[in-house]
Order: C-alpha cells, then structure tokens, then sequence
C-alpha cells in the first residue's frame, strides 16, 4: 500500500504533494543483474525552474551496462538510478518555468543519470521538447545513437553524395542510424554484420532502412566490390567492433581514410595493418557522444542537429531501432538479453513505464 502523501503522480493534484516513484537503483558498481534493485524514491514537487517528467520510455544501451558495471569514465555517485536516455511527458512544472508546458513530450539535453525510474525532476533547460508525431521508441533512444551516427557522418570526412562509408556492427543501432541517415544524405551504406545463420533475414531488414550492402565478416574479407569499381574506396569508416573486425576497415579504406572507433563490443583491441597506414597515410580517430553534447551544448550545431534528425523521425524517414518494450518491473527476466556479452540479441530493449 502506498502511503496517502506519496500517491502516484496521476491521482495528486495537491500542491505539496510527492509522487512516489519506481526506479532501478544500484549501490555499488557490478553486473546489472546483481546490484540493481526495483526501488521506490520519493519525488518533491518542482519548483521554480524545475519540470517534474513521467517518464515513458527509456533504453538499455551498451553505456549503461558499461556505467553500472563501472567501466565507463563516467562515475556517479552511488547510491544512483540508472539509464541515460528518455522520452518523458511533462507533469508539474515550478512557478519559474517559461518555456515548457505541462503535457509536452520532451527528450534530455544532457547526459543524465536516473532515466530508469518512473519519474524525475530536471531543470527546464536540461530538456528539450518534442513532437507526439515522433515516436516513443524513437525519441527515447535519439540522444545516443542517432547522434553518434549523425556527427560521425559530419564531423570527420566531408563526403560527397555516392561516397561509400563502411562500418562494423551494423546491425547495431548506431549501424541502423548510419544506413537510414546515408540513405537520407546520398551515402552509401555498406554494413559488415557477424556470420550467422539468418544472415539473409538481416541483410533484407538492413537493406529496408537504406544500406546499400551488408557483407559478413567472413565476405568482407575476400570482397572485390572496391576493387571492380562497383563502389567507391570508403573515406570514412566507423568501428565498434575492435579486433581483426577493424582490421578489414581498416584495409579497405583509401588513400588519405578515415577510421572512427566509437565501441569495443569484442573487447579485443584493434589491430591495424601496416602496409594501409604508412602507403595510404590513414588516420585513427575516436568519437565520444557524451563528450560532444557536453562540449557543444549551446552550439547552433546541436540544435541542427536535434532539428534534422526529428524532422526526419516526423516524415517516417528514420525509425527507432529493432526493439522490444519492457515492464520495469520484469526488468530482471526481460532484459538478461540486452546485458549478455556475447550478443546476437537482435533488438534493443526499451523499458516501458507509459502507464
Ligand atoms: N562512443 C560513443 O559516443 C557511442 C555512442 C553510441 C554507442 N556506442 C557504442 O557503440 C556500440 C554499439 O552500441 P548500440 O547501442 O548501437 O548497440 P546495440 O544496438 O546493442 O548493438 C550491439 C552491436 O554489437 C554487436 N556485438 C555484440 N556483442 C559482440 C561481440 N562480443 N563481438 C562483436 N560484436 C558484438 C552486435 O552484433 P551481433 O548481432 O552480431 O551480436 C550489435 O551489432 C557499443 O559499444 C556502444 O557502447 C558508443
């Protein structure tokens, strides 16, 4: 039984009222599974420019395992609720809040603790509104990956339409983004995918969203489509992978390429080929998504950004991930998937908390 002062948010309209909200906490760093708990966290009613958000939808990224397990130079002080990224609907606002509404939808503008509860307080310009045409899976997962995607096409090599980029896993999500922002922008997409049985059932899903190929580990390696002329050298290749996956990138990039590692997902280091480097003079780079949010927050850029990839989301051109929606509450059962090392887990899972 709740007590009367904490009722859930929907049934207190009082002004000193809490809420009481669920979230999934952990005190100390280790395996998801084992340090977090399902708790209940009183939330104060919002004030001056504060915004008190129910959130909807929130995902289980790679970043949050690696945060709960403490590999991430990201450290938050313990004991803290986890996840990163939401969509949320605005339900209170302080009495000093201009320019955010009750109702609204809204996404972080920063890089949150704590997406994994039911609800939370942010400041009003830690949030930034967005349209119910987006979709939820879409809008809670577009701080991360998206993002990650749309700078890295950006940022590092200027294409050109036709232009190919190549990158590892990519049926990630970040690999789903590339292919559906190369598709919008005149990219060719070619995606290299773990071997597997189903490889064909992932090469159409991939081609749906844009990539113009998808070549398994082993097909990579012995490829003639740069060779033959059927696709352009890649200038730009994205690694998330690491070990001799990068390797092939790496080989295959041209004169004056570059590679961009923004994941490790074998934990093996990459390796890079020798002859490439020195006679194609290529460039290793890194790419850190948290990094860049916090540097640009106020840039024109970031708000570009944000502008184009919900645009994009509105128009049906860029859909949300390979997903499944889960309770909160069957956390545990649900997401052991999302948290296994050896992946092949085929969707991202999204905790559900629209009730
Ligand atoms: N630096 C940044 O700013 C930034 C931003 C976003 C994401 N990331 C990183 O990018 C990576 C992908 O993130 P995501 O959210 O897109 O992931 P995701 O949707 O969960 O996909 C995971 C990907 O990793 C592959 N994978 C899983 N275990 C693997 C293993 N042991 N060896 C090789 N590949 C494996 C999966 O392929 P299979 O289907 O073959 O398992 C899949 O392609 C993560 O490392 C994440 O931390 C970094």
């Amino acid at each position: 039984m709740l007590r009367p002062a904490l009722l859930p948010y929907s049934r207190t309209l009082g002004r000193s009222m809490s809420v009481l909200a669920k979230a999934l906490q952990y005190e100390h760093h280790g395996e998801p599974l084992d340090v977090l708990q399902l708790v209940e966290k009183k939330v104060e009613k919002p004030k001056n420019k504060q915004v008190l958000v129910k959130i909807l939808a929130s995902p289980i990224n790679p970043v949050d395992v690696n945060i709960i397990q403490g590999r991430y130079p990201i450290k938050p002080k313990l004991p803290t609720v986890a996840g990163s990224e939401f969509v949320g609907k605005i339900i209170d606002i302080g009495n000093e809040v201009k320019g955010l509404q009750n109702g609204q939808h809204v996404i972080p503008l920063v890089n949150t603790a704590g997406a994994w509860s039911t609800h939370t307080i942010y400041q009003e310009d830690q949030l930034l509104a967005v349209s119910e045409k987006v979709g939820l899976a879409e809008a809670a997962t577009i701080y991360i990956n998206p993002c990650t995607a749309y700078r890295m096409l950006k940022d590092f090599v200027h294409l050109l339409p036709g232009d190919t980029v190549l990158h590892n896993g990519a049926n990630s999500a970040v690999g789903q983004a590339v292919h559906q922002l190369c598709l919008a922008w005149g990219f060719k997409s070619i995606g290299i995918v773990r071997d597997r049985k189903e490889i064909d059932v992932l090469r159409d899903q991939m081609k749906k969203l844009g990539a113009s190929l998808i070549l398994t580990e082993s097909e990579i390696r012995t490829t003639d489509i740069f060779k033959s002329g059927e696709f352009r050298r890649p200038k730009l290749a994205f690694n998330c992978v690491g070990g001799k996956s990068a390797t092939e990138l790496a080989r295959h990039l041209d004169h004056h390429g570059v590679m961009v590692t923004y994941g490790g997902m074998s934990r093996e280091p990459i390796e890079v080929p020798t002859g490439p480097l020195i006679f194609k003079d290529l460039a290793f780079r890194g790419f850190a998504v948290s990094d860049w949010h916090t540097k640009n927050h106020d840039k024109p850029e970031r708000t570009q950004m944000f502008k184009d990839l919900l645009k994009l989301m509105e128009e049906g051109k860029f859909v949300g991930p390979a997903c499944e929606m889960v309770p909160l509450e069957q956390f545990k059962e649900s997401a052991k998937a999302a948290l296994s090392f050896e992946g092949f887990t085929g969707k991202k899972f999204i905790l559900d908390m629209n009730n």
